[in-house]
């Protein structure tokens, strides 16, 4: 049976199913979605020029405020664009993050009732994950902190748990054993549920008693006369962690209760969160919808996420992130960094050439940066060589006709803006992927590894929204 384009348009808008109909009225059905996501995130910005700011509008609640991971994408946005999406397309089921980072996208799936598939190649950011999904054991939470503080309240032992090289250099011997204590006492806790929360207030713990600056995300010791006149204490702050992590998480199992979303502690729908490197990763699949935010440039000169993640890691059970978990990620201060995009900085002459011939802004850009010194142009091409490389996957897991949502900086390299959202368009629309609209958002402040004349802070961002050919 054939049916007239009107009726076809609002069965598909009531969600029935797509069977059976030709790929022309696919097509008039996904353009009518496609004005209708447009216009209502344009209205948006119409109305507000700066909604997308949410300045003084980005608390982060429930699972949100449970750690400060680096550039964590604003609650705000990833909750609007999922309520925009999901009236458009009440049949969104499966969101997908390839670059999941502290999980945003995932807690606010959760609140929305959909499932969720997310990878990053930190596993701190997995561990973070992990926890944020649940299980919400509230009650079963709060009597094993209690006797995991009076474990560690009745541990009079001075010994050093852990070794790993400079442990002396990031650490004072005080900090080390209070540490250790800490260490010790989760250790004893029988739940990997509880025990992985509680690493996530013990990672808190060392990047706030650890010698190194809290004032960048980069490894960074303090002066000597800093380190010996600073008074820290680290089970206080533990403590204090634990505490905040525990509100965090009750008002997120509440919000979700509230919705009808958990059954017995457990979020009803599925939520598979990976250790993977983007470019090799086969577990998502089938996604409905991708929401992300990848790292702006390779992390030495943009965000060090795997420096950051280091110290934390050196004290965390690695087997209680991911059986099994290849120890080698902690091998130096850099590996992580070194295996994240742009993290190999050896280039082919042909992966340089390639990049050129297909995107124009790739080029533009390279040649803007002829009087400057090789090694900035090899940097930012590894960095889109490799993020060019996950494109493939990333799109293989996205069901024919799905959206994209990316947030992207454009940083200056050399005194020149890098086109990121640019070349990253080009780069998809060769994968057959269209344009729907361009949003920019204006951010106070970035913190970046240093500000030199290699990377220097933003102050917009842009959120490209793509759909995928059918
Ligand atoms: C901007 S952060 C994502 C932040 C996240 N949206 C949040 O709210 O926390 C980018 C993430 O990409 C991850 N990443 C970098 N290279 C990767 C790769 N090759 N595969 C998977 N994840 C990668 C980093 O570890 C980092 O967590």
């Amino acid at each position: 049976m054939k049916i007239d384009k009107t009726s076809l348009l609002n069965i598909c808008l009531n969600n029935e199913i797509w069977q059976n109909r030709t790929v022309v009225e696919m097509v008039a059905v996904q353009k009518h979605h496609d004005d209708l996501l447009r216009s209502q995130l344009e209205a948006l910005t119409e109305a507000d020029k700066d909604y997308w700011s949410f300045k003084g509008n980005s608390r982060r609640e429930c699972g949100h405020g449970m750690f400060q991971y680096p550039a964590m994408m604003v609650p705000q946005i990833a909750k609007t664009i999922l309520e925009q999406a999901c009236a458009v397309h009440p049949d969104i089921e499966n969101v997908g993050d390839p670059f999941v980072g502290s999980g945003t996208i995932m807690t606010e799936s959760m609140m929305h009732g959909l499932s969720f598939y997310g990878v990053d190649i930190n596993p701190l950011a997995i561990l973070l994950c992990r926890v944020k999904k649940g299980p919400f054991y509230i009650n079963a939470l709060k009597d094993k902190t209690m006797l995991l503080n009076s474990r560690i309240d009745g541990d009079g032992q001075d010994s050093i748990e852990v070794n790993f090289h400079n442990k002396d250099k990031w650490f004072t011997r005080d900090v080390q054993v209070s540490m250790s204590k800490i260490r010790r006492a989760i250790r004893k806790e029988g739940a990997l549920w509880a025990r992985r929360f509680f690493w996530v207030a013990l990672a808190e713990a060392v990047r706030l008693t650890s010698n190194s600056r809290t004032s960048t995300f980069k490894l960074h010791t303090r002066t000597q006369q800093d380190i010996v006149d600073r008074v820290c204490d680290p089970i206080g702050m533990f403590k204090r962690a634990l505490f905040r992590n525990i509100h965090h998480y009750e008002e997120q199992a509440r919000t979700l209760s509230c919705s009808g979303q958990l059954a017995r502690g457990h979020y009803k729908r599925e939520v598979k969160i990976s250790l993977a490197d983007v470019r090799n990763a086969q577990e998502l699949s089938n996604l409905d919808i991708i929401i992300t935010s990848p790292p702006y440039g390779d992390n030495a000169t943009t965000v060090p996420y795997g420096q950051y993640s280091y110290l934390p890691l050196q004290w965390i059970d690695l087997d209680d992130v991911e059986r099994g978990l290849d120890t080698k990620y902690l091998d130096s201060t850099h590996e992580i960094d070194f295996r994240s995009l742009g993290g190999s900085r050896r280039l082919e002459k042909e992966e340089l050439e390639s990049l050129q011939d297909r995107s124009s802004a790739f080029k533009n850009y390279v040649q803007t940066l002829n009087d400057q010194p090789r090694d900035r142009i090899i940097r930012v091409a590894a960095f889109f060589r490799d993020l060019d490389n996950s494109l493939d996957p990333i799109l293989k897991s996205l069901r024919p006709g799905g959206l994209m949502v990316w947030t992207l900086g454009n940083r200056k390299v050399g005194g020149k803006r890098v086109p990121l959202d640019c070349v990253l368009t080009e780069l998809l629309q060769l994968q057959q992927a269209a344009m729907l609209c361009k949003l920019t958002r204006r951010i106070s402040s970035k913190r970046m590894a240093f500000k030199n004349n290699i990377a220097e802070t933003m102050s917009n961002e842009t959120i490209l929204v793509m759909r995928k050919a059918i």
